[in-house]
């Protein structure tokens, strides 16, 4: 039996990594380190720095470092994705049973919580449903959008009124979506509130959230668009990639 930790660390900060993370860190046999292959080897020395700074010199844990197959970029998305899923359960899969043939406690570092825009459950279900011996825990995370309303000092949700979390893609595709009073929207590749008429919406914009680097800007949609558009490439250019995240709200 494979005990699976899916270990929320924040995004960026070290001091958002809570103290369950810290032990089931350091009670993990085994930890999976994947490496991305797309220029944010910053994210992946976090997590090297995590484990070096978090795993006690009495822990037995293991760290071990894998390539993390790539997505293939066809215009059928969720095919890509679905495939991509698969490759990496098989990865996963292989590596359980390379280092621990026996069985035992494997840790996986997910970036701000495991239940927000990120696959690594569906991918641990995969394996689950292939036959795989598997008991699976969750340590949660903060996540980017808990980091951005923090450090823009704001509520989430209007008073009383709905949050839609979306993607970048799916606002460009969609427009604003029907009965919102607020969007919080992740994984954009650049701009996707341009795409939207601008009147009457507010936006609390962030990159780079918890680390040294961050960046905040608000303002009037109709104000700040441009200038958002502009420092997210000049920022790109400079680190070698981002990740931002915003909320609008109608106001
Ligand atoms: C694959 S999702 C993972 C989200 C993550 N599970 C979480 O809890 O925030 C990646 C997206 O999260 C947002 N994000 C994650 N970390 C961020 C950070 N430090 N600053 C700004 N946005 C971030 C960006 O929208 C990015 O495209």
């Amino acid at each position: 039996m494979i005990q699976l930790s899916l270990i929320g660390i924040g995004t960026g900060n070290p001091e958002h990594v809570t103290l369950a993370a810290v032990r089931a860190l350091n009670d993990a046999e085994l930890i999976l380190l994947p490496r991305k292959g797309d220029g944010k080897s910053d994210l992946v020395d976090l997590r090297r720095l995590l484990c070096r700074d978090l795993l006690e010199a009495s822990s037995r844990t293991r760290v071990v470092e894998f390539d993390l197959p790539q997505r293939d970029g066809r215009a059928d998305y969720l095919g890509a994705v679905d495939d991509w899923h698969e490759a990496i359960a098989g990865v996963w899969a292989a590596l359980m049973a390379t280092h621990l043939p026996e069985g035992g406690r494997v840790g996986m570092l997910i970036w701000g919580d495991p239940s927000l825009y990120d696959s690594s459950l569906r991918i641990a279900g995969r394996l689950r449903d292939a036959g795989q011996a598997l008991e699976i825990r969750v340590e949660p995370g903060i996540t980017s959008l808990q980091v951005l309303t923090a450090e823009h000092r704001i509520p989430l949700n209007a008073l009383a009124e709905p949050v839609q979390i979306t993607t970048g893609r799916r606002l460009r595709e969609r427009g604003w979506p029907d009965d919102a009073a607020s969007v919080a929207v992740m994984l954009d590749s650049g701009g996707a509130f341009a795409s939207l008429p601008p009147e009457g919406l507010y936006i609390w914009w962030g990159a780079y959230l918890g680390m040294d680097k961050q960046r905040l800007i608000d303002g009037w949609l109709e104000d700040v668009a441009a200038s958002i558009i502009e420092q997210r490439a000049a920022l790109r250019e400079r680190h070698g990639w981002i990740m931002d995240v915003y909320l609008l709200r109608r106001m």
